[in-house]
């Protein structure tokens, strides 16, 4: 069985110079304390498309990752738990004939089959699987049929009703809060956004770059999918990507662990690194007014090896 969560979440303050001097409140919701092997925002995107799954009746979930998707090793631990089956379509035909690497091995020992493709496959098997497909389209996925259809980074409309659970443990939230998150794929965001009470908006940093408008577009087209309306809480902030997806500048790593030696917070690099950074960066800049309270959402753990 997997090990029980954590919920809710930690909530702790978060005392740090460059905000203290600009008269912002930082506080930290640590989802990254979740669950030791589902973290983060993986549990909440994921638990009720797993609790749809099963009262659906379905045996076996599939779904897609690059070689070190931490949504691929995810799925595969929590399938496992509730006794699916699990497949994973991974990008990179080249990596078949290759040794394992830790991430696509712990995939596999805990139970899930995985079919690698080429990158034009790949392309096509996420772009049909974006539209909360079901299974039995007939898509690149058929000789895995039947099985429930999970899209890339596991953003969907029940996922992000998943991610609206976290402004649920973040009490007394107002007109001075911003709820903040990085931004992969946008479900998380989406979420966060579609659950603030009035007068509370959401910021997501985006980790990635040439997002603009896509990522929006993402986020605008999740919200019509779980809740039938667009929302105007939410912004996306594009300029603290760091060069791009997985990039980490050297400026970054030692922002990094400068955060987890004062604050004693294990800081995962391709997306929490680069949500304090730029919250760091745009207090410093006088973006936040006195008085805002900022709630980073802690959405990962740091790499195991
Ligand atoms: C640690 C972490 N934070 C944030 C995200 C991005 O979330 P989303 O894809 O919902 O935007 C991911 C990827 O899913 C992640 O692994």
């Amino acid at each position: 069985m997997l090990e029980p969560a954590l919920l809710p979440t930690p909530l702790v303050d978060c005392t740090d110079e460059v905000f203290a001097r600009a008269g912002v409140e930082l506080r930290l919701k640590r989802d990254d304390l979740l669950h030791p092997s589902v973290p983060g925002n993986k549990w909440r995107k994921l638990a009720p498309n797993l609790a749809a799954a099963v009262e659906g009746g379905h045996r076996r979930l599939l779904t897609f990752g690059g070689a070190y998707s931490t949504h691929l090793r995810a799925v595969a631990a929590a399938a496992a738990a509730l006794g699916l089956e699990s497949v994973g379509l991974v990008r990179g035909e080249e990596l078949a004939g290759r040794p394992r690497n830790w991430s696509l091995a712990a995939a596999e020992r805990a139970g899930m089959r995985l079919e690698f493709l080429t990158r034009a496959e790949y392309r096509e098997a996420t772009g049909r699987a974006e539209t909360d497909a079901e299974a039995g389209d007939g898509g690149p996925w058929r000789r895995w049929e039947p099985c429930l259809v999970l899209p890339e980074g596991g953003s969907n409309a029940l996922a992000v009703t998943g991610a609206a659970a976290i402004p649920a443990e973040l009490p007394g939230l107002g007109g001075r809060d911003v709820v903040c998150c990085p931004v992969g794929t946008g479900g998380t965001l989406a979420g966060i956004a579609a659950a603030l009470p009035p007068g509370a908006r959401a910021l997501g940093v985006a980790v990635l770059r040439g997002g603009e408008g896509y990522l929006e577009a993402e986020v605008a087209r999740l919200h019509r999918a779980a809740y039938g309306r667009e929302f105007a809480n939410w912004r996306i902030e594009h300029g603290h990507h760091g060069g791009g997806y997985g990039r980490v500048p050297a400026e970054l790593a030692a922002f990094a662990a400068g955060f987890e030696q004062r604050h004693g917070v294990p800081v995962e690099l391709r997306y929490v690194a680069k949500l304090l950074a730029a919250l760091a960066g745009l207090t410093a800049a006088g973006a936040f007014p006195r008085g805002t309270r900022l709630t980073a959402v802690v959405t990962g753990l740091p790499d195991p090896v």
